[in-house]
Parts: C-alpha cells; sequence; structure tokens
C-alpha cells in the first residue's frame, strides 16, 4: 500500500486515531469517548482517559490496518479549538510519535477538518458548512485563503444544548441520539402534530443562533406536565428549524451552492430532512458524509493533515503548542 497519514483528535469528549492513504482514502477510526459519571465533562478526568487509552487505540490501529511505522509519512493532531487538557494528551502523543518516527508533525484546526473531511467523502468543492455539534455551531463559508465564520451560536453548541437537556430527563450522554428517538417515536404517533403544540422560544439574530433560551423553556415544558417526546420533538424543530434558516441566509448571501453538514448533530435523520427539503427548494445540493464522519473521529484530522502537507505545510516542534481558542478563520487555507 501507499504511505499513510495518521491523525489524533482529542478536544474534548472523543480520543481517536484515524487514518488516510497518501491519495485521500480514509479508513476507519479508533475511538474511544470519555462519558462523566455524572454532570458535564470534567476536562481533567476526560484528559486521564484519553491518555489512559493511547497506547492500546493506537496499537489497535498499526494491527488491524496492518500498518509498520515505515507507511506512517505524517502525523496530524488537533491544535485547537477545544480543552486545553484534552488538546495537550493529543499533542503530547502525536510529538512522540513523530520524533520516534522521524516523521513530520502537522497541527491541524478541528473545525476546518470537519469541512475537509466532508469534501472528500461527498465530492461537494465550495460549500457553506453548517458546523453543529456539542461545542460548536457555526455557518463557515470559504473565503479568499480563509474559512470564514458567517454564523455562529452566542451562547452554548446544539449538541451541548441537547446533552443538557437529556441529562435533566435522565438520559445519559450522549443525549442526541436519544432526542432523536423520542422525537421520533412520538412522532410516528401523532403525525399530524402541530409544531406550536408544545410552544418554544425560536432564536435568530441575523446570521447568529442562542440556544440557552430553548433549553430553559423546555424542561418548563417538561415540568409543566407535557410528554417528553413532544418536548423532544418540537425542541428539534425549533433547533434545527433555526439552523437551517441561518444556512439558507449563508447560501444567498454567499452565492454558493452546495450545504453540508458537519459535526455530531448532523447524524440527526431529521437535521438532514430538513436540510434536503430547503435545498431542493432552492436548487442548491444538500450533502453529508457517513455518521463515522460527522462524528469527532481521527480520520478528518488525518485528511486535513494530508491536504496541508501537499502544500509542505507542517508544523515545526516550537509552533506544535495547542491553542483551545483557536478561530475557524485563523487557518490560512493553503490547498485547494
Ligand atoms: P466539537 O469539538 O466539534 O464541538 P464534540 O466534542 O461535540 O465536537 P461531536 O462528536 O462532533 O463532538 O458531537 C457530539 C454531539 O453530537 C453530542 O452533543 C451528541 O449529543 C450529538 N449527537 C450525536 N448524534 C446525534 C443525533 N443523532 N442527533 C442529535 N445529536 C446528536
Ligand atoms: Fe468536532
Amino acid at each position: 500500500m501507499s504511505g499513510v497519514i495518521i491523525g489524533v483528535e482529542s478536544t474534548a469528549h472523543t480520543f481517536s486515531f484515524g487514518l488516510v492513504t497518501e491519495d485521500g482514502e480514509p479508513r476507519k477510526s479508533y475511538s474511544a469517548l470519555y462519558r462523566p459519571e455524572e454532570g458535564g465533562i470534567h476536562p481533567r478526568e476526560a484528559a486521564d482517559h484519553h491518555s489512559n487509552l493511547a497506547s492500546q487505540l493506537i496499537s489497535r490501529l498499526m494491527e488491524e490496518q496492518n500498518i509498520v511505522s515505515n507507511d506512517v509519512k505524517a502525523i496530524a493532531y488537533s491544535q485547537g479549538p477545544g480543552l486545553g487538557p484534552c488538546l495537550r494528551i493529543g499533542a503530547n502523543v502525536s510529538r512522540a510519535l513523530s520524533d520516534q518516527w522521524k516523521i513530520p508533525l502537522v497541527g491541524v484546526n478541528h473545525c476546518v477538518a470537519h469541512i475537509e473531511i466532508g469534501r472528500n467523502q461527498t465530492g461537494c468543492i465550495d460549500p457553506v458548512l453548517l458546523y453543529v455539534s456539542g461545542g460548536n455551531t457555526q455557518v463557515i463559508a470559504r473565503a479568499g485563503n480563509r474559512y470564514q465564520v458567517l454564523g455562529e451560536t452566542l451562547d452554548i453548541g446544539i449538541g451541548n444544548m441537547l446533552d443538557k437537556f437529556a441529562r435533566t430527563q435522565g438520559l445519559a450522554f450522549p443525549g442526541g441520539p436519544k432526542i432523536e428517538q423520542l422525537a421520533r417515536e412520538w412522532h410516528e404517533n401523532n403525525p399530524e402534530a402541530n409544531v406550536d403544540l408544545v410552544e418554544l422560544p425560536y432564536s435568530v439574530q441575523g446570521m447568529d443562533l442562542n440556544f440557552s433560551g430553548l433549553l430553559n423553556a423546555a424542561i418548563q415544558k417538561v415540568n409543566e406536565g407535557f410528554e417528553l417526546g413532544a418536548v423532544c420533538w418540537s425542541l428539534q424543530e425549533h433547533a434545527f428549524s433555526a439552523c437551517i434558516e441561518v444556512a439558507e441566509r449563508a447560501l444567498a448571501h454567499s452565492g454558493k451552492s452546495e450545504l453540508l453538514l458537519g459535526g455530531g448533530v448532523a447524524c440527526n435523520e431529521r437535521i438532514r430532512e430538513m436540510t434536503r427539503i430547503m435545498c431542493e427548494q432552492r436548487g442548491s445540493v444538500g450533502t453529508w458524509p457517513e455518521k463515522q464522519y460527522c462524528i469527532d473521529n481521527g480520520t478528518m484530522i488525518a485528511e486535513l493533515g494530508r491536504r496541508m502537507l501537499e502544500t509542505n505545510n507542517s508544523t515545526n516542534l516550537a509552533s506544535s503548542g495547542i491553542n483551545p481558542s483557536l478561530r475557524t478563520d485563523h487557518t490560512v487555507v493553503t490547498w485547494d
């Protein structure tokens, strides 16, 4: 086989090693998810979790993918944005491997990696990315040599909102998939339901969004006695409509005609359906990668590392430090 690039992802809950071949063919990722015993993420505990699993995950990848160290041409890792203690584990492991195997190190922007794996997988060329994950909710499009943020959440990420709501209802992390299931089951039994049945706030300001008000109102509705499935359904309808509205505005403003979904919430069938409908109506193309490439994964980090290496864009030790608040538009796009 041709050489491979390994990617290491460790921005938050997920610790993942993945790879792409030098020609950009992705392979599966080897991942572990830190699940807090109670409450939200505890950065130090998550970092311990990642640190304990590093050698096990990389050994499995090498064994199952039939790779020896000589096959590995470079190692890419998430430099940010994310939680400092978690990012540091991925960066340290990557520096150690780069040193041991004498191969280039490539620090990458996690948000940009979601775009590049989406382009790799779907064949879209110049999309608007609707990036909906736990920590991030952004609408992004390329302008010149940057990916610009056209709109974003002003408070919490949409996935974080779903996880928090789920937690108040005794549903374990990650809450998004469970809310999706409850909403779907409820809607199958109530196909005629109107979105005003469980009234919730809808908050879009230009191309920005926010989700805290929606979260609190949904909790309130359950407390008032509304059925949990009905609240989950209405919560999804409101939150996803807001994202789709902003995405549509971004398409109109940027003049682009492809909408790409990325991030863990893009696994949701309802947001995919809304994307399909909106794009069909305006003659645009809505697209998304397989679920394994929507959620955080090492493969997407490897793919962005590969694209950066094509333009000799690697990272020397002195600039290999993590950057928890790295912005999407900070990264200069040197590749096509
Ligand atoms: P980032 O660092 O990009 O913010 P993240 O750490 O939140 O990413 P992801 O794997 O991208 O990690 O996303 C996880 C989020 O996706 C969680 O909030 C989870 O509840 C949500 N999610 C996963 N599957 C679904 C689904 N089917 N429907 C809705 N939300 C989902
Ligand atoms: Fe992510």
